[in-house]
């Protein structure tokens, strides 16, 4: 990476860690340091946290951590250079003028997405010519305008070859059209286009990139639609169909629509803030991404059994985010799409009605579950207002539960406490187990029972405690580096990991040069700086004292003594090594 180092630190300077993740998490100050809920995986009670004094954070429920470019790498989906290039255009920067060399994994992905551009224009050329002439009628048949056929950049994939050779003329090679997956080889051995005789719709993921593309046939073969498989420059699990449209809007509210059609139908009505995941049902990841753009969402999937199944499931995960969910039962139609074209002109104004109807998520469970159970009779009414019960406690919000409570009391006649008993039992569990849950992710943190990282940490639990003191002590007061390295050697480190952390601090802060978390992407995994990080950071959060410092050195030099003092048949290679270079010292 030919990045300066003094480029870096600007870098660093001029973007206040607290100051950038404010914009993507709601932060509040805890002491020293800030909390959150973590934009990257669903939870209830904050365990994201930031550090202002190592300009770094660290979130204890999924482990995700470093400094501001891993952040920004992470939320905005930018590789190394990009999350740099970001940064320094948000402080106004400029960048250096020296060519960087990116990395392979940067060049193949700009490949993959210089692949698909030129496929999605192809496609595009391929509808507006006279081979398209059959796709272009199906899509106006589906009451399409042009202009909308041109918004989406829809297209057409021709029953031929010709997609291979006008991407072979642009200069791309075998290898990287089978990686893109626009391509396949053969049974007889020819690269072939993965979609023939379909109707294409590109997939754009937050920067106008075009990442995948959903294929239709336009008769009633199977599959009906086919999807470019995951690629290095796609996941279809992490992203959601014309979320680069929906992304704009004002006001923070999506629609979740089930398919590529409702989407561009409704966007087509006016209804530009309608989404679609891309032929999986909900996962968490994209739950993750809608609340990044909205506070509340409204499902409006397919009217059948299928649709409804899937909206219990998404209203769990989208709940789970803190979202708040509405849901649109579509009348007399299958879907959105169909909805829209049963009115005509009218249709916009109706689904506005609609929309505005959509009931919130509780009331329309309770309503599904009315129907489940015969509530004239007694045994009815127990199961139902059990099961409303446990409803009713998803919502986190008081004030919401109790009018829920108010309105069951008062319909069935029954005391309000005794729903309000069985809720707050349901609740308290709930909270249980996530005080649980965390408490047990600290505990893997701390105990490293399931440590990967530095997996020698279970065994030597004291020392790699001691090691870490020191390395934290030794990033956040430099100056102190003389007196570290005079009094603690590579060699007394006990965990390889720990040693491999400190040797590389060491030497970066013997050359003169500095030695925050900023450098580490040169030697070290994301996960490893993630967890470098935590430790750094938490160590930092407690106060430094030299007499701590000492200390620790004291117990590292035990525990590696004792460590050696094992029997020479348990010592590997590197024990031995070490023991030979601890004697020739101690001769000295
Ligand atoms: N889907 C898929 N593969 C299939 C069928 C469906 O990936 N074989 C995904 C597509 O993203 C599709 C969505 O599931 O858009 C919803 O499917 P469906 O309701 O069958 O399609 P529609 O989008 O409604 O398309 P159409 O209106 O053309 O039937
Ligand atoms: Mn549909």
């Amino acid at each position: 990476m030919a990045l300066s180092d003094e480029f870096l630190q600007e870098l660093k300077s001029r973007n206040d860690i607290v100051e950038v993740i404010s914009s993507y998490v709601n932060l509040q100050k805890a002491g020293r340091l800030y909390k959150g809920r973590c934009p990257f995986h669903h939870e209830k009670t904050p365990s994201f946290c930031v550090y202002p004094d190592t300009q770094s954070f660290y979130c204890f429920g999924c482990h995700v951590g470093g400094e501001i470019i891993n952040f920004i790498k992470k939320a905005e989906n930018l590789d190394y250079i990009d999350a740099v290039k970001f940064l320094a255009k948000r402080a106004g920067i400029d960048m250096p003028k020296d060519n960087f060399k990116n990395n392979d994994n940067t060049v193949r992905q700009r490949r993959i997405y210089e692949i698909n551009r030129e496929t999605a224009k192809f496609f595009y050329h391929s509808l507006m010519s006279v081979n398209g002439t059959s796709a272009l009628t199906y899509l106006r048949k589906r009451g399409l305008t042009d202009k909308t056929i041109r918004h989406f950049g829809l297209g057409y994939a021709p029953n031929s070859f010709k997609l291979i050779d006008y991407l072979r003329s642009k200069g791309f090679g075998e290898e990287e059209l089978i990686q893109s997956n626009v391509a396949y080889v053969s049974r007889n051995g020819h690269l072939v286009s993965r979609f023939f005789d379909r109707v294409m719709f590109p997939i754009l993921d937050l920067r106008g990139n075009v990442i995948a593309f959903g294929g239709r046939i336009m008769g009633d073969g199977k599959p009906k639609y086919l999807n470019t498989a995951d690629t290095p420059v796609f996941s279809k699990s992490r992203q959601l169909f014309a979320l680069n449209f929906a992304k704009n809007i004002q006001g923070r509210e999506l629609i979740l629509a089930e398919g590529y059609m409702d989407v561009i139908s409704l966007h087509q009505a006016g209804f530009e803030n309608a989404v679609a995941t891309l032929g999986t049902s909900l996962t968490e990841q994209q739950a993750g991404l809608i609340h990044r753009y909205a506070d509340e969402v409204i499902i409006c999937y397919d009217s059948d059994d299928a649709g409804r199944t899937a909206t219990e499931r998404a209203i769990t995960i989208l709940r789970k985010t803190g979202l708040k969910v509405r849901v649109l039962t579509i009348p007399h139609a299958k879907d959105p799409d169909e909805f829209m074209k049963s009115y005509g002109d009218k249709g916009p104004v109706m689904f506005k009605v609609i929309l505005e109807q959509s009931a919130m998520d509780i009331d329309y469970r309770l309503d599904k579950l009315r129907n489940k159970y015969n509530i004239a009779t007694t045994q009815g009414k127990i199961d139902y207002l059990t099961q409303a019960s446990e409803i009713i406690a998803t919502s986190d919000n008081p004030i919401e539960r109790n009018l829920y409570i108010s309105t069951l009391s008062e319909k069935f006649g029954i005391e309000k406490s005794s729903i309000e008993e069985r809720i707050a039992g349901k609740l308290k569990k709930a909270k249980f187990q996530q005080a649980d849950r965390e408490i047990n992710q600290r505990k893997a943190l701390t105990l490293a029972e399931n440590d990967t990282i530095n997996p020698e940490k279970k065994d030597n639990l004291l020392g790699a405690n001691a090691e870490e003191y020191i390395i934290a002590s030794l990033m956040n007061n430099p100056d102190m580096c003389q007196y570290i390295g005079s009094n603690i050697k590579t060699t007394d480190f006990v965990t390889a990991f720990n040693k491999r952390v400190f040797t590389f601090v060491m030497s970066r802060l013997t050359d003169g040069k500095s030695a925050e978390l900023l450098f580490f992407s040169q030697e070290f995994t994301e996960q490893e700086i993630a967890y470098i990080t935590a430790y750094v950071s938490e160590n930092s959060a407690k106060h430094f004292s030299k007499s701590s410092l000492n200390n620790c050195i004291n117990i590292l030099k035990k525990e590696s003594e004792q460590k050696i003092r094992k029997k020479p048949s348990e010592m590997s290679d590197d024990d031995v090594g070490e023991l030979f270079s601890k004697y020739s010292k101690s001769k000295r």
